[in-house]
């Protein structure tokens, strides 16, 4: 598998599973695995998937070393700030049954209950990360969610290393990740498959046709050509594995081209960071 430089040490794959709504942890547990057997070393959870464990789980039965797998997790919405980071933190390495991760997000710059003071909270809060950041416990860090204003209010001293942001053929935020791409900052695209709802656009339907390959294919193909780090999501043992066959072609500038044009503010599924409902 293809990885992309995040720090000195720290490589990450291009592709990751996604594990939101795999909240059943004996279904969360049986992907986890599967996907590993199948070649998936990159798997992205969250402490608000209520599947760390199933993942960490997962991941010791699986028996690929540790260091082999690439973990992310995020910071939950109800934690902020120092004291509350690094307890979240500890209580999240003990439902993974690790030692440290791979990568920590801020899952989202402004929720509800913190939306008055964020800025503020997100400089505490990163500052966390940074100290168990400098403990080994966290090898990269990062934040989700942060559009290009976020990222320019945020003070750090050890540099994003990845921004996880909404990204399929209806939607980019083209301007955050311009600024991600100009400082260095890697750019992971959740809701890949636009959450399943866009397989049967007549483009992505045209393009697989010609490239022999399956909607969803097309549209991972169509982040890891814009640089992005697709993290699908599937419950599905075949399209586990059909989700990363995709690294024995690559779609023509212009395709790429005719699919960023489906891109629009309509095409956005998820909530928007600054007026989400949580
Ligand atoms: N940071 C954030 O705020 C945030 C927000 C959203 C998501 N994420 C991350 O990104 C991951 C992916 O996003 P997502 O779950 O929203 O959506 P997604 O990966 O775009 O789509 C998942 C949906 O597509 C279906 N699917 C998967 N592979 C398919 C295939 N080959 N053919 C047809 N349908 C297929 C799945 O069905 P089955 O499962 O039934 O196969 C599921 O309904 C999440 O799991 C999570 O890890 C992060």
């Amino acid at each position: 598998m293809e990885t992309i430089q995040l720090n000195e040490n720290v490589f990450i794959p291009q592709i990751g599973l996604g594990t939101w709504k795999l909240d059943d942890l004996e279904v969360a547990k049986k992907c986890v695995l599967a996907a590993i057997q199948s070649g998936y070393r990159h798997i992205d959870t969250a402490m608000g998937y209520g599947n760390e464990e199933a993942v960490g789980q997962a991941i010791k039965e699986s028996g690929i070393p540790r260091d082999q797998i690439f973990v992310t997790t995020k910071l939950s919405n109800d934690f902020r700030g120092r004291e509350e980071t690094l307890q979240a933190f500890e209580d999240s390495l003990k439902r993974l049954q690790m030692d440290y991760v791979d990568l920590f997000l801020i899952h989202w710059p402004a929720p509800k209950k913190y939306r008055e003071n964020y800025v503020e909270l997100n400089n505490e809060t990163y500052a966390a990360m940074e100290e168990l950041y400098a403990l080994g416990k966290i090898r990269a860090l990062g934040v989700s969610n942060f559009m290009k204003h976020h990222l320019e209010e945020l003070s750090v001293k050890i540099p994003v290393s990845v921004n996880q942001i909404e990204f399929h053929p209806y939607y980019a935020d083209w301007q955050t990740i311009q600024y991600c791409q100009q400082h260095h900052i890697v750019i992971e695209g959740y809701s890949p498959l636009g959450r399943g709802q866009i397989l049967s656009d007549p483009l992505i339907l045209e393009l697989a046709s010609l490239y022999h390959k399956t909607p969803a294919q097309i549209c991972l193909r169509y982040a890891i050509d814009n640089h992005i780090i697709p993290l699908p999501k599937s419950q599905t043992l075949e399209r586990i594995k059909e989700n990363l066959d995709i690294f024995d072609f690559s779609l023509k500038e212009t395709d790429i081209e005719r699919l960023r044009s489906l891109s629009s503010e309509n095409g956005k599924i998820g909530s928007h960071p600054d007026f989400a409902d949580f």
